[in-house]
């Protein structure tokens, strides 16, 4: 597990968004996030349990502060093998979204996998992931493969585009 990355409100929004360190214990609330960020590929809390017990794996937490407690609003789970670090899944729920959260998860990505090691950070995005593709070209990821029909849809199968960023080429 990484050190938490660092606690920074997002600028605009009234309710603060901490992004903190998650780990086994945190399985349940992260595997709800994911449903509702991916709700055509939905795990269960005992999947994301299995993925954070693997040795390399990191997971972080979005919490939006309020007066009566933490709301988690978003997650990152990210592993890294030998130098490759891989983003599992960025997800943000869809009323906190716009407001920096995502980015803020794919920068704890970015640190913790350099942290464990990692010379690049791979992922996979959905070719008709617009917003995501345009999230993760921002923060330095290239294209360097597609995978046909990698995703399910309720209406047929989308490509998978593979992105890399490396941390050697900087
Ligand atoms: C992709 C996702 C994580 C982004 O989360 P977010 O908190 O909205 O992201 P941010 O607010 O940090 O915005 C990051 C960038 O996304 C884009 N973006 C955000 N909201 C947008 C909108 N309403 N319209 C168009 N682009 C938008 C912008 O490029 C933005 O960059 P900016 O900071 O320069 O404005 C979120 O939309 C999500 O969870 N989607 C469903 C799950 C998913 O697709 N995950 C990634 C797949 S690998």
């Amino acid at each position: 597990m990484t050190a938490a990355p660092p606690e920074v409100s997002s600028p605009r929004t009234s309710h603060p968004v901490r992004l903190q360190a998650a780990g086994l214990a945190d399985a349940a609330v992260i595997a709800a996030l994911q449903q509702v960020c991916f709700p055509d590929d939905p795990w269960s809390g005992e999947a994301v349990a299995s993925l954070i017990g693997q040795p390399g794996f990191f997971a972080a937490l979005a919490l939006r502060e309020g007066a009566e407690g933490d709301d988690p609003v978003g997650f990152l789970l990210a592993r890294v093998a030998a130098e490759d670090g891989e983003i599992i899944a960025v997800g943000v729920r869809a009323d906190a979204r716009g407001q920096g959260t995502g980015r803020r998860l794919v920068a704890a990505a970015l640190d913790g996998a350099r942290a464990l090691g990692a010379t690049a950070l791979f992922l996979e995005v959905a070719e008709d992931n617009g917003m995501a593709q345009s999230l993760y070209k921002s923060c330095g990821f290239f294209a360097v493969g597609r995978r046909p029909g990698y995703y399910r849809r309720a209406d047929g199968r989308v490509a998978a585009l593979v992105l890399r960023y490396s941390y050697t080429d900087k």
